[in-house]
């Protein structure tokens, strides 16, 4: 009995696990299971942690829409079709963020002050 008590445990806490929440594009901006962005660009002043990162750069909304969302959607898909020596992974090619994270990144990015 304990045992069955513990399967339905931990069926419903992976059911909630799956009903979460996606998580908001600042999040796949910040979590290093994720985009982990913040290692490498920094942000404008209150979008988000302010850090040194200097490996690509800083990303500014008027740049971002500028660039406009296809060029950014495939900059977050394969950065290496523009650049094969760049140091910023293939998100979307490697899988490490599905369709709808780059969309939800890219509509972060054109929204950056
Ligand atoms: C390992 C470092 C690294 C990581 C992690 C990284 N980038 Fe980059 N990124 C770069 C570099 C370097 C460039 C400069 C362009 C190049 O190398 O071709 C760049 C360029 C860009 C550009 C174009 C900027 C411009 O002004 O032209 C955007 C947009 C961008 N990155 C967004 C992101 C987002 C969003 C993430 C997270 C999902 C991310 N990057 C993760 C290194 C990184």
């Amino acid at each position: 009995m304990k045992r069955f008590a513990a399967a339905v445990l931990a069926c419903a806490s992976a059911s909630a696990f799956a009903a979460a929440p996606p998580a908001p594009a600042l999040d796949l901006f910040v979590r290093a299971d994720k985009g982990n962005c913040i290692a490498c660009h920094q942000l404008p002043d209150g979008a988000g942690p302010a850090t040194r990162a200097d490996v690509g750069p800083r990303l500014e909304g008027a740049r971002m829409r500028t660039l406009g969302r296809s060029a950014l959607r495939q900059a977050l898909v394969d950065p290496m079709r523009a650049n094969p020596d760049t140091v910023m992974p293939p998100f979307g090619r490697h899988r490490l963020l599905d369709a709808a994270e780059i969309d939800r990144l890219v509509e972060f990015l054109v929204a950056l002050p």
